[in-house]
């Protein structure tokens, strides 16, 4: 069965074509990185013309790169939220578009889930791969999903996802963020450094020339029993460091803005800043999810969303939780991003569970998980 998975939250217009859940036949994403970059985040405003301009090249592409006509798909699934209305509206109208005029059934998917399933996503392509005929999919659940990105921060215990068992997909919110979103934090402190657009990729590569130690930023932890997270702290710590610590090399540094040159050349103080920060976050995000499992004893840990590219982090978690001899899967990068594919395999559930949506659907800016 061949599914169509259209994304359009937040700034990426993204199509991809996914045959039975599990083979990736195109994974197109026409990126704004650039078009935001000048103003350090994303203009929504901007984001939702752009997706007008992408959409119908995007989804081209998709088709091409997979080489089927528009008539072979069996189904569309598209983003309803949670994201940026105006972004989100672009791809939900043109999805339901495309679902009268090819006379195919909709699906509606909650971004946060799409980001969920690529992670078993990641794993059904390593099969298909390796051509392993034991997928072993059932041995992940119950799981703890944490969802890391630039718009959410959330940790859920997912007792199973739709596909494999017979029960429902099942997912409970253990802990979410109070104030920023992970990736949201990497990019604030990005910006107040003068490291430029995304943050995160920049302080992942900036972060190994840094001591991770150098600095003792704060890490918010609440003070109930709750596993919320919060971040606004750690960023206000990093911008009141650096006022007091760095002002005459970030005056330098405001300069040159953006200049690859310049960051492979910055004074150390601020690559101990920026590992010591990042170091910082990732113990959250890493401190919080190992105290789910303590607790719940999941069968596998998943991380997903941009922030799970971060390569510190993928190291903390891997180490962490050997100990207790829990496996963690990551999605590859670009399935960790946002992306269509993880939008189509969650689709793809959900036609088989015959969750359909009819042409009534509206993009929902709050759609919840859990
Ligand atoms: O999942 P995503 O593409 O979009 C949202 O759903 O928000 O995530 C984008 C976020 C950005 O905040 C970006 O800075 C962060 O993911 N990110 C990273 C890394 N790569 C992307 N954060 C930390 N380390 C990275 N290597
Ligand atoms: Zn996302």
């Amino acid at each position: 069965m061949l599914l169509l998975g259209i994304e359009s939250s937040c700034d990426e217009t993204a199509a991809a074509v996914v045959e039975d859940g599990k083979r990736i036949l195109s994974n197109c994403v026409a990126s704004q990185i650039e078009i935001h970059r000048k103003y350090g985040g994303v203009v929504p405003e901007l984001a939702s013309r752009h997706h007008l301009e992408n959409i119908v090249p995007i989804v081209n592409a998709a088709l091409n790169e997979a080489r089927v006509e528009k008539e072979a798909i069996d189904a569309i699934a598209v983003t309803q939220g949670p994201g940026l209305v105006g972004s989100l509206l672009v791809g939900v109208n043109y999805a339901k578009a495309l679902s009268y005029s090819l006379k195919r059934p909709l699906l509606a998917v909650n971004h946060i889930e799409g980001h969920i399933y690529s992670v078993p996503l990641q794993l059904a392509c390593d099969e298909v791969k390796n051509q392993t005929t034991d997928p072993g999919w059932d041995l992940l659940f119950p799981a703890l999903a944490l969802v890391a990105s630039g718009g959410h921060t959330s940790l859920f215990f997912v007792k199973q996802i739709y596909g494999r068992a017979k029960e429902p997909a099942s997912y409970e919110l253990v802990g979410r963020t109070r104030d920023d979103a992970a990736g949201e934090a990497f990019d604030k402190v990005a910006k107040l450094l003068h490291l430029g657009y995304p943050g995160g990729p920049v302080i992942d590569r900036l972060a190994t020339r840094g001591d991770p130690f150098a600095v003792d930023f704060p890490a918010t932890r609440m003070s109930n029993s709750k596993l919320d997270f919060s971040f606004s702290g750690i960023k206000t710590a990093v911008l009141r460091y650096a006022k007091s610590n760095l002002s005459n090399e970030l005056n330098a540094l405001a300069v040159h803005r953006n200049k690859q040159d310049v960051l492979d050349h910055l004074p150390q103080s601020i690559y101990d800043v920026v590992a010591s920060f990042q170091r910082t976050a990732v113990e959250s995000l890493f401190s919080n999810t190992m105290r789910a499992a303590e607790v719940r004893q999941p069968r596998s840990i998943m991380v997903s969303g941009g922030v799970a590219c971060n390569t510190y982090l993928r190291t903390r978690f891997r180490e962490g939780f050997q100990k207790k001899q829990t496996p963690v899967h990551f999605p590859s990068p670009a399935l960790s991003t946002d992306n269509a594919a993880m939008i189509a395999a969650a689709g793809n559930a959900k036609f088989h569970q015959r969750e359909f949506s009819d042409l009534g659907l509206n993009a929902d800016v709050n759609l919840r998980l859990g």
